[in-house]
């Protein structure tokens, strides 16, 4: 069980051990910071943010993170204003990036992305999402948010709801939701059911999956609801999008027949699947999760920086 010095691409490259390892961490850093205001586990080492696609929560949260933690930060968050716009190439602008900093985090549209960036350089590189792909590091926030909330993940009842297809997020969510006790339900419409290559793993590992397209109906039924966005960018053909824009929406009236204990989380940015007049119901959790992405990201940076 060792996070340091480690690269950070996929939940699946680690066990559960790891991720509890992890989350117990984040927990002890959020009390800390509690008690002192900010941290110096991480004086005089340098972050840098190399965002090739548009981010508000991943960016500024490891951001944030890096700065509670006494450490500095570098990075740019669109390649538009790098040389990547003179036709440098992802692995010279890592091995640039190397000299200058102790971890590097990546998001980039490309898929495998962040892996190829690992190969090339000696710092640990973390993944901030790769195109469709994975998402690993809001998992570890997802996990510790529903953690948080219920005390437990073993137990629940989850559903994963929307572009089920290129989400990244609950690529790597489902995966992670496997090394626990859950009962899955994915709610999607047909055009966006997740992808079979994720499915035939989950059912290998024992996982109790529901596919359906019925929100209503399913609703009744969960602890958990983990909301998502059609990813339009991803779309190869906008003719597919118009299909499914709008296909679903949680609000007040879908929340009509949820237990009181419904949860609903959601990764952000939402566009309209979720109501804002769902906000102010207690089922919202999603803007807890986000506070969550400071602690988790705090504990990644330290563990795999050497600093914690
Ligand atoms: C997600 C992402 O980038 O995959 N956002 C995030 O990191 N919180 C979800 C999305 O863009 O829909």
């Amino acid at each position: 069980m060792d996070w340091k010095g480690r690269d950070v691409i996929s939940v699946r490259d680690f066990s559960k051990e790891d991720i509890e390892f992890l989350l117990k961490v984040a927990e002890r850093l959020e009390k800390e910071l509690e008690e002192k205001g900010s941290l110096d586990y991480a004086g005089g080492k340098i972050l840098a943010t190399l965002f090739f696609e548009p981010s508000t929560r991943t960016r500024m949260s490891f951001e944030s993170a890096m700065h509670r933690l006494g450490g500095s930060v570098i990075g740019f968050s669109s390649a538009a204003t790098t040389s990547v716009r003179k036709g440098e190439s992802l692995a010279d602008t890592v091995r640039t990036v190397e000299q200058y900093s102790d971890v590097i985090v990546i998001r980039h549209p490309m898929e495998g992305a962040a892996r190829l960036a690992a190969e090339m350089v000696e710092v640990p590189i973390i993944n901030a999402g790769d195109g469709s792909n994975q998402h690993p590091t809001q998992t570890l926030l997802d996990l510790y948010t529903i953690k948080r909330a219920f005390g437990r993940i073993d137990g629940l009842k989850i559903g994963l709801l929307g572009d089920l297809k290129y989400g990244r997020t609950v690529h790597s969510l489902a995966e992670a939701l496997a090394f626990y006790d859950v009962g899955l339900y994915l709610i999607s419409p047909r055009l966006l059911r997740m992808p079979r290559h994720i499915i035939e793993e989950l059912h290998e590992r024992g996982v109790e999956i529901h596919e359906t397209t019925d929100l209503e109906g399913t609703i009744p039924e969960l602890d958990l609801l983990y909301v998502t966005r059609i990813q339009r960018e991803r779309f190869p053909d906008e003719e597919e999008y118009l299909k499914v824009k709008g296909s679903y929406q949680v609000n007040r009236r879908t929340l009509e027949k949820a237990t009181e204990k419904l949860k609903i989380m959601h990764p952000l940015p939402r566009v309209d699947e979720i109501h804002p007049e769902v906000d102010r119901s207690g089922h919202a959790l999603y803007f807890r999760q986000v506070f969550s992405g400071v602690p988790v990201r705090m504990a990644l940076l330290g563990l795999t920086l050497r600093v914690l």
